[in-house]
């Protein structure tokens, strides 16, 4: 069935499957031990989901790979039925999906208590209404749920893949805090960093989707890379908000990177046209005057422009990955893909 030029919502399709995910999550992370029970409930509450973009590309992933349409019954919100009815395949990539999540949310509440932030979506940050040490084990505790789950799919190499996402989040976040001032200016080392704490937990839970669908090796590859494409773009369009978005929209301080000691993409090119900005990035902005001072030299050059570039570079790799996919047995299958490639246009546009 011809599905190109027909209008597809990315987030709609697989919406109320995302929902059960979330649901489960929110049951998963209640736990007998009071104060984490809040602390891990905190951020699966309704309205603080975030956008759930991980489960919802691990799931159009799972469609995107399968050879036909899942029975209409397994989508039946009430989760015991839907678990049932799900098939056997779906029932454990919906843990991947579960697992990144979980993961995700683990990452931002240390990230937060590492950075000292005092919101996150817009919304008071756990470590600011119980405190740095409960925010901490909180995380811990999505992990070891998350690690649990994955154990239990006992399939060995997506317990390599998603245990190596780990790795890559502490070790893109120790190359953040201890770059280097050769570092600091390169954009190589830069891209690198944001491959381990963005793009590593998309390319690998979506290649943990196609090794469970047992798929020929070269299409791991597609999905792994598929995700990781997909992930630099959305980190660099990340980057650029963070200079041109306003922080009533974002749900956090504009200019927050500058102010925090951070040059990112559209900086680090700008610095390679107007040099009196590296010294600023050396210092990490933190002389008085300088992040209104590195605005004004950035807006100076093309380095916004030519992070836009790269952004869609790597959206554009993104959706050649799918149109490369072998072809789809399925339409379901068929609209997951196009749903995959408009978000890798969606990523492009968004505005928070
Ligand atoms: C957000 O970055 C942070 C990350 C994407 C990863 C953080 C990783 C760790 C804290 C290592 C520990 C990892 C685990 C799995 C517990 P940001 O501060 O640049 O962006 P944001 O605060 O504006 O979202
Ligand atoms: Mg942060
Ligand atoms: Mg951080």
């Amino acid at each position: 069935a011809d599905v190109r030029g027909r209008q597809v919502e990315p987030f709609n399709i697989v919406q109320q499957e995302v929902d059960i995910v979330s649901e489960r999550l929110r049951h998963s992370v209640s736990t007998g031990i009071p104060a984490l029970k809040t602390a891990a409930e905190y951020f699966f509450r309704h309205g603080m989901e975030g956008k759930r973009l991980r489960p919802t590309l691990a799931l159009l992933m799972s469609s995107a790979l399968s050879p036909s349409a899942p029975p209409p019954e397994y989508l039946q919100v009430d989760l015991r039925p839907a678990a049932e009815h799900a098939p056997e395949l779906r029932r454990r990539q919906q843990r991947i999906a579960e697992i990144a999540e979980l993961i995700h949310v683990a990452s931002l509440l240390h990230d937060d208590v590492i950075d000292d932030a005092e919101t996150r979506r817009g919304v008071v940050s756990l470590n600011n209404v119980m405190g740095n040490k409960t925010a901490i084990l909180a995380g811990d505790f999505l992990l070891a749920r998350a690690s649990v789950s994955l154990a239990a799919l006992r399939n060995p190499e997506t317990v390599v893949l998603m245990s190596q996402v780990l790795e890559h989040l502490v070790s893109g976040e120790i190359m953040q805090m201890t770059a280097t001032s050769e570092q600091l200016l390169d954009l190589d080392h830069y891209m690198a960093k944001t491959y381990c704490k963005t793009a590593s937990l998309m390319a690998n839970s979506s290649r943990s989707i196609a090794v469970l669908a047992g798929v020929a090796p070269e299409v791991c590859d597609m999905a792994w890379s598929y995700g990781r494409h997909l992930g630099l773009a959305f980190q660099v369009v990340d980057d650029l908000l963070d200079l041109t978005g306003s922080s009533s929209v974002l749900g956090k301080p504009a200019l927050n990177d500058l102010r925090s000691g951070l040059a990112t993409a559209p900086v680090l090119f700008a610095a390679q046209e107007e040099l009196e900005l590296r010294p600023l990035i050396l210092r990490r902005f933190k002389q008085e005057g300088d992040v209104a001072l590195a605005m004004t030299l950035i807006q100076r050059t093309q380095g916004l422009r030519r992070a836009e570039e790269l952004a869609a570079h790597h959206a554009k790799m993104a959706a050649e990955m799918i149109r490369c996919l072998p072809v789809a047995q399925s339409d379901h299958a068929e609209i997951a893909r196009e749903a995959l490639i408009q978000i890798t246009h969606k990523v492009l546009t968004r505005k928070k």
